[in-house]
């Protein structure tokens, strides 16, 4: 095999190691989360390593030669995490505890919550170095973490299959319509929300009358 090859075989191999890193890490805030609030915020989460051809094609894309070196230079989601939640108020809260982690780096916070992409494309992206307990020492190294509703997810998920399916070159009134999708996703995801608000006060209300 070619020094090259072996030398992106061994930083696979690294990141195999921070994914598991990061999986537990990610399950035990999750799980103190629900110890703190008293209920799951998550839906569902997803974590990924990037296949090789896919690594292979984004460095390229990016003006870099295929090696070890710039594949942990330039590339910051080799690992990838989602966390889908229910309410928007869950994602910020998980944005938080993943910032006070103090297993965790956070390198960069992409609000697209706040300011989404072009597209409409809504999510909170966090970069977020994750440490790795080698022989010769600690090594740190990336990943994204994706955290977004349902709803988010819900867009997120059609406009990648219209996307592939149009291999990029989307037609501008099928952009126009994704685009006004997502302002309605945005709308529905603060009505869900205010719904939350009015549910719990009910449920305290009756929990003071039981109490009486
Ligand atoms: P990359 O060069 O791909 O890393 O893009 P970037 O650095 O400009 O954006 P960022 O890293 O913040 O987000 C990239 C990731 O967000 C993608 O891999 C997708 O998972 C997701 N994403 C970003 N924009 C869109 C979009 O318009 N539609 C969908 N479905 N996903 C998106
Ligand atoms: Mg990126």
């Amino acid at each position: 095999m070619k020094k090259n090859e072996q030398e992106i075989n061994a930083l696979l191999m690294k990141y195999r190691f921070a994914m598991q890193m990061i999986e537990t890490e990610i399950t035990i805030l999750i799980q103190e989360f629900q110890e703190i609030h008293g209920y799951n915020p998550v839906e569902h989460k997803k974590i990924r390593i990037k296949s090789k051809e896919s690594i292979r094609e984004k460095i390229k894309r990016k003006g870099y030669s295929y090696k070890a070196s710039n594949i942990l230079k330039y590339l910051d989601d080799i690992i990838g995490v989602r966390i889908v939640c229910s309410f928007l108020t869950d994602v910020y809260d998980i944005v938080s505890m993943i910032s006070e982690s103090s297993n965790l780096i956070v390198k960069e916070k992409k609000d697209y919550i706040t300011k989404p992409k072009d597209t409409g494309y809504s999510s909170y992206h966090l970069i977020v170095l994750v440490p790795i307990y080698l022989q010769s020492g600690v090594e740190y190294l990336s990943c994204e973490i994706q955290i977004r509703t349902i709803a988010m997810d819900f867009w997120a998920s059609i406009n990648h299959k219209i996307s592939y399916k149009f291999k990029e070159m989307i037609p501008d009134e099928v952009k126009k319509e994704m685009y006004e999708y997502s302002v309605i996703i945005k709308m529905l995801d603060q009505k869900m929300l205010k719904l939350n608000d009015t549910v719990n006060k009910y449920k305290s209300e009756n929990k003071k009358e039981i109490s009486m």
